[in-house]
């Protein structure tokens, strides 16, 4: 007989018929009541074992963690707590765990312990819970932009340019790392490369995504990106799954009506689709919360803070209104958001980034026409001549969740802005292509998608929401 999955058989639509179940002890009491998980939902099968029935050496063996087969009848159950249970008839150990050397046991572990065993942390109700979320929200992804006209483009891991001009790249080369071949000026001879010259991971696939959309018309990207920034927070990954749409004619007001639609309409997805899961993490963050003071309590539990974003409007705000927000407000009274007040052309830092999101408008803020210096070189020049089309998607709790723009499509201006910034011409003769064959304007932003799961899951650090977290000195697994 095939064995059934634990959230099918919760269903009781096989009551009283004989099923087999296969998963994972969760826990064992009294020598007769099995909590058993098999990772499609959160919630156990209990299987009642029949006192006597089994012998010492099976009940020996059946232990948190252990594999274990059963097969029995589904019933109505008498105790509290779920509605139905295996009443089993024959249970075969398929692996044991030895309750010594095991280290999930059910009790509360600390989110540290957890990402040493991250190879087993996943069989907590923490992160099952957060991992089939972060399933269903890809799932989310494709199918929004899917149902949208969008095609999936798959963007190159390997790349032999700088899409961000931030030097942050993580180098792939077949050289001999140490020793390398040198000119005679003493530069690395990359014609020996495997490539035949400098390579590196992506940082972004964004570039060849607007080549792309310049025949496809609505395309997005959804892969794996790398930056070897060396940025040690609980927003920052070495590596990370990116989404980024990119769309042929799209301004960036259109570029904001379709992140707004989306954030909204993935978010709206896994609130019906996870329900359980959902309920699990917002439980869990209410227990966190009792351990914190009074004044650093949310004021919003996780289901309102997800139709909060699903049913309020983003608000929208240049970056002039929001620095002249920042210098009328009075940070230093307020130690939770204590930040120097920066002129216009600065950089924003995180502080200031809480500061308009959590305490002045009190809701997602896009914010938008940045200072040319401080963005991109692809970012579409304002007549202003010192701003650019760029918009920085803001979260609560998490900060920047999205960051995109309306690109620069005259050519002439993109070179300028090119030559100023020491961009190579000559390396990106196919993106200039783009600018001077049936060139038009186009927009298009990128999700960082960890930064997503954060804010569905309430979790606070975002190596808590990636199955094997990559982050400086971290590659252990
Ligand atoms: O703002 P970023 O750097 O924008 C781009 O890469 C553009 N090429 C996107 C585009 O227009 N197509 O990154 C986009 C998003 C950020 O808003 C953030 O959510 C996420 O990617 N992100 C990171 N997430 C985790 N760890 C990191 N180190 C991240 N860096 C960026
Ligand atoms: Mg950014």
């Amino acid at each position: 007989m095939k064995h059934s999955y634990v959230i099918d058989l919760l269903e009781g639509t096989q009551l009283l018929q004989e099923v087999t179940a296969k998963g994972w002890v969760r826990a064992f009491r009294n020598n007769q009541f099995i909590a058993l998980n098999d990772g499609s939902t959160i919630n156990n099968i209990q299987c009642v074992l029949e006192l006597d029935a089994f012998a010492e050496e099976i009940i020996r063996k059946i232990s948190v963690g252990a594999a274990i087969a059963v097969k029995g009848t589904l019933i109505e159950s008498q105790g509290k707590g779920q509605k139905f249970e295996i009443h089993v008839k024959e249970l075969e150990v398929l692996g044991e765990s030895n309750p010594e050397e095991y280290p999930i046991q059910p009790k509360k572990h600390s989110l540290e312990f957890l990402r040493e065993n991250a190879h087993l942390r996943v069989r907590t109700n923490a992160f099952g819970a957060i991992m089939r979320v972060r399933s269903t929200l890809s799932f989310a992804v494709h199918k929004y932009f899917q149902e949208n006209g969008f095609f999936y483009v798959n963007t190159p891991i390997i790349t032999g340019s700088d899409a961000e001009g931030a030097g942050e790249m993580f180098q792939v080369t077949s050289l001999e790392v140490g020793n390398p071949p040198r000119d005679e000026n003493g530069n690395i001879d990359y014609s020996e490369d495997f490539f035949g010259k400098e390579t590196n991971l992506t940082v972004s696939g964004q570039l060849e995504a607007e080549t792309y959309a310049m025949a496809l018309g609505k395309v997005y990207t959804f892969g794996p990106t790398f930056r070897a920034e060396n940025s040690n927070t609980t927003r920052h990954l070495a590596e990370f799954w990116m989404i980024e749409p990119e769309v042929a004619f799209n301004t960036l007001d259109d570029n904001m009506d379709l992140a707004e639609d989306f954030i909204k309409s993935v978010v709206g997805y896994v609130m019906e689709n996870c329900k359980d899961d959902i309920d699990f993490l917002e439980k869990r963050l209410i227990e966190e919360e009792k351990s914190k003071p009074q004044n650093q309590r949310s004021e919003m539990t996780l289901t309102e803070k997800l139709r909060f974003v699903v049913e309020n409007n983003f608000k929208r705000v240049s970056y002039t209104e929001a620095i002249d927000i920042l210098k009328s407000s009075k940070p230093n009274r307020n130690k939770k958001f204590n930040y120097i007040i920066e002129d216009w052309g600065a950089d924003l830092q995180s502080e200031h980034e809480r500061y308009l999101v959590e305490k002045h408008f009190k809701c997602p803020v896009i914010l938008f026409d940045y200072p040319a210096d401080i963005k991109a070189f692809y970012m579409r020049l304002n007549e202003d001549g010192k701003t650019v089309r760029a918009m920085d998607i803001l979260f609560p709790g998490i900060g920047e969740i999205v960051g995109g723009s309306q690109r620069e499509e005259r050519y002439n201006v993109l070179v300028e802005k090119m030559k100023a910034l020491n961009i190579p011409e000559e390396e990106m003769w196919w993106y200039l292509d783009t600018r001077k064959f049936g060139t038009a304007v186009h927009s298009g932003f990128g999700l960082g998608f960890e930064r997503m799961v954060l804010f569905v899951t309430g979790m606070s650090n975002i190596r808590d929401v990636i199955p094997y977290p990559r982050t400086p000195k971290n590659a252990e697994f």
